[in-house]
């Protein structure tokens, strides 16, 4: 067959084709065709089962440069036989190397010439043995630049003396499929109304549905690994009956980071080196209610909070400094989430009691907090504290390290080590340590203890009802869930989003 279009659809070439012969042994009949037009056309009709075709691959022969020399000019031994028959009365070798004008084509030519015994020395002339020879080597040639190929001894013969080069070749063997036809039916895609009332759904060719096809890349937006630690985080506090607590103020006053909690007020967490301070408002207004239905007494409160820190109550005797409203209603960016606990737990004190008594209660939280860090690989200005509260009657410290060692084998992690610490408002406090198998030593993984009586009862707690608290920090849980070294690579303007984009959904695995 022969192709008038070397661009452009060509199914219907190959269609023509094999009408009149069935089967295409090798698309090489097509040479004009790119090799991508016929597969793509191929690829089409097979689709629609109208051929069947199959990739073939076959190493073909192709002459070196020096072969199509010969096959235009004759063999070397071919040309030095012509040029001694040309002349009658012998030639000399000299003149034969003048004749074929090429010094290694004569010695060469000569050699073999000699060897066939189509020419002989006879003095200092070379004379011609005999009529006429074949030129066997060209006529190989000859027939290898047509087919690319031969006998097998012949070619390996010639490849041998370098006048060959096999190439691979790839053709498509094609064949009628059981829906041949001449012409490339439209296929319908969709089941139309038209269709239906009309009654064309009944001769309607339709596309078969390519169940290999991929789907198109969505581009969806993706979960920040922080996100789906935290996530998994809260469904753990909710398993144990925790409700999670209102995170969404990130400025707060001292009096709720820090008076409450009976920090003093000049302790250094304080100072303007760990703390970031608002300057503009500088100052919060005394606590309040929240909203119109809190009726908790906040004046109380305040006043109780600041006799404790002056002079002692509730058994306490104290710090005994002169404490000052204005530092203590200066605003800061928190600097933990424990002054949302402590504005719960007066919510608490307040609530309806329930038989006779406040009600206990579990509260959670995951959320930002600030601190005036020094920044490294580690540390950031800001980070997401996980905080918990467990306020009950007869809580025990063997009760909260029970707890714990619940909590956080619920995240797979197991061997917990507790070491006395110091907070100002828990007593006994306690950090919690596990063994890191990467590192091979302890980790501290969070801080934990149980509230002060004069912290709660200055809130209007009962005196038996007893707190837990607690506090860990959410990024180096994910930090090494996803196997990050660099805090700024989680957090921050250094995120790589195609980090996020990739990560693979977290999971707290058993090991
Ligand atoms: N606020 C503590 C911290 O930032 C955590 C904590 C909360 C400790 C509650 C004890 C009780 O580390």
């Amino acid at each position: 067959p022969t192709t008038s279009s070397s661009t452009g659809d060509f199914t219907s070439e190959v269609l023509q084709a094999l009408s009149k012969s069935d089967p295409i042994s090798s698309t090489e009949s097509f040479p004009d065709v790119p090799f991508e037009s016929i597969k793509a056309a191929l690829d089409r009709l097979a689709s629609r089962s109208m051929v069947i075709y199959e990739q073939v691959e076959r190493e073909d022969v192709f002459l070196e440069p020096e072969a199509e020399v010969i096959v235009s000019h004759g063999s070397h031994e071919a040309r030095v036989f012509e040029a001694v028959r040309q002349a009658l009365d012998g030639l000399s070798i000299q003149d034969l190397e003048g004749k074929i004008g090429d010094k290694t084509v004569t010695k060469l030519g000569q050699g073999k010439a000699f060897k066939e015994k189509w020419i002989k020395k006879d003095g200092a002339k070379l004379v011609a043995l005999v009529e006429s020879i074949n030129d066997v080597t060209r006529d190989q040639l000859k027939v290898i630049q047509e087919k690319h190929t031969h006998d097998a001894k012949i070619v390996a013969d010639l490849k041998k003396r370098k006048l060959l080069r096999t190439q691979k070749v790839i053709s498509f063997r094609i064949e009628k499929g059981p829906k041949f036809a001449l012409e490339l039916v439209k296929e319908e895609t969709d089941l139309t109304a038209e269709m239906l009332a009309s009654g064309a759904w009944k001769t309607a060719t339709f596309k078969p549905y390519n169940f290999k096809a991929l789907g198109a890349d969505q581009h969806a937006g993706a979960l920040h690994p922080l996100g789906k630690v935290r996530q998994e985080l809260r469904q753990i506090f909710f398993e144990m009956g925790f409700s999670e607590m209102p995170t969404n103020q990130f400025v707060e006053s001292g009096f709720w980071n820090f008076d409450t909690l009976f920090v003093p007020q000049q302790h250094p967490a304080r100072d303007l080196q760990d703390t970031f301070y608002v300057s503009d408002p500088v100052k919060a207004g005394r606590p309040g209610p929240t909203s119109a239905e809190d009726k908790n007494d906040y004046e109380t409160y305040f006043k109780n909070v600041q006799e404790i820190h002056e002079n002692g109550k509730y058994d306490s005797i104290g710090y005994r400094y002169p404490w000052s409203e204005d530092e203590s209603l200066r605003l800061v960016l928190r600097t933990h989430t424990t002054s949302v606990s402590a504005a719960m737990l007066h919510k608490l004190a307040g609530q309806k009691k329930v038989d006779g008594r406040v009600p206990p209660a579990r509260y959670f939280s995951i959320d930002r907090v600030f601190r005036n860090e020094t920044l490294d690989a580690t540390h950031l200005c800001e980070f997401h504290q996980v905080e918990g509260v467990i306020a009950d009657y007869g809580l025990t410290l063997g009760g909260l390290m029970e707890f714990m060692d619940m909590f956080f084998a619920a995240m797979g992690v197991t061997g917990l080590r507790y070491k006395p610490a110091y907070n100002p408002y828990t007593e006994p406090s306690m950090e919690i340590f596990s063994h890191h198998k990467g590192l091979n030593k302890l980790v501290e993984i969070g801080n934990s203890g149980i509230f002060r009586p004069e912290m709660l009862e200055a809130m209007g707690l009962p005196k038996d009802m007893r707190v837990f608290g607690f506090g860990l920090g959410l990024e180096r849980p994910t930090m090494i869930k996803y196997g990050i070294s660099n805090i700024r690579e989680l957090l921050g303007h250094g995120v790589d989003l195609n980090l996020i984009q990739k990560n693979p959904a977290v999971r707290f695995d058993k090991d």
